[in-house]
């Protein structure tokens, strides 16, 4: 039996694989404008299957976007959170893996810890898809990156500027700089740098400063995530580190004049994004809310082989 294909990074998938799943989002995306959200893809490369949704954590896009995926896709899905399943009294993860395996044809996990979700890979003979961990949230940058090039054209060669915590969304930015040929700078205060172990995916193309101005000058898109991520317990210490790294006008203005400005939401206005920005024309965020559902379609669709 051929080896499941797993999304859990994207420093661990080809370019060109990567490559290939946001050109198909694209595609799907064009051929179902104006349809009723469940109508089904006319390829329907999900039909006949099931997806299992497991969340350690609150969610809203990931766990609505992957069910109306799914079923736009023509398959089915069943969502539990942890809480609610013999994982929360302690079964194993590889346990819990092994019996899925048996009854679905894929696994979306919100894990706690990313060691979590590499036990649950090895023990899988289905696919599993990382809907976030406390170290990576790779469904979410093809998103993004789908949303910028639908408004500004390819990425390569283009500058995004992250701004805030270097944590698990800016960890996957790091690996898609990369895969996608593009220079990212991340602006953060010393002890929120990203992790030396994610930069070492970079290949060159990640810079990191605590100086927002300069990561901002000459950037074609401005990024920003809460301070204080879910599981974050040191939220004083957050919120005075990161008080000078707020996008608001200023900062755009600084960026580039096309700049675009992206966040994965849930926001928090007047702390790392102003409302003037966020709700503003140069912000992106509720394109790159719904593309969440395109691209993890079309995730879906490699890891069931039909890319
Ligand atoms: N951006 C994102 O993953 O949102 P949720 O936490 O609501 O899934
Ligand atoms: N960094 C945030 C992302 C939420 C989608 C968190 O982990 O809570």
């Amino acid at each position: 039996m051929n080896a499941p294909r797993h999304f859990l990074d994207l420093w661990d998938i080809e370019a060109p694989t990567l490559r290939a799943i946001l050109e198909d989002a694209k595609t799907r995306k064009a051929a179902r404008r104006g349809w009723p959200q469940a109508r089904v893809d006319a390829d329907a490369p999900g039909r006949d299957r099931t997806l299992a949704m497991i969340f350690q954590k609150n969610s809203t896009r990931t766990r609505f976007s992957f069910d109306a995926g799914i079923r736009q896709l023509g398959g089915a899905s069943v969502i539990a959170t942890a809480n609610d399943m013999q994982l929360g009294r302690g079964e194993t993860i590889e346990d819990t893996a092994r019996v899925l395996s048996r009854m679905v044809d894929a696994v979306m996990i919100r894990a706690v810890n990313h060691d979590s979700i590499e036990a649950f890979a090895e023990a899988s003979s289905v696919p599993l898809i990382n809907g976030l961990s406390d170290r990576s949230h790779p469904c979410q940058i093809m998103a993004d990156l789908m949303t910028f090039e639908e408004h500004r054209g390819p990425i390569a060669g283009r500058t995004v500027a992250w701004i805030g915590d270097g944590n698990n969304v800016c960890a996957s930015f790091i690996h898609a700089a990369a895969k996608f040929d593009f220079r990212l700078v991340v602006a953060c205060p010393d002890a929120y740098r990203p992790r030396e172990s994610d930069l070492a995916h970079a290949s060159g193309r990640v810079d990191v400063t605590s100086d927002m101005w300069a990561a901002v000058e000459g950037a074609d898109c401005v990024v920003a995530d809460g301070w204080v991520s879910m599981g974050d317990s040191d939220y004083e210490d957050r919120v005075n580190a990161f008080a000078p790294y707020q996008v608001d006008e200023a900062l755009m203005a600084a960026a580039g004049p096309d700049a675009v400005f992206l966040h994965c939401l849930p926001a928090h206005r007047g702390e790392e994004v102003t409302e003037e920005v966020i709700d503003g024309p140069r912000s992106l965020v509720w394109d790159e809310a719904e593309n969440r559902v395109h691209a993890q379609k079309s995730i879906l669709a490699w890891c069931f082989g039909a890319i």
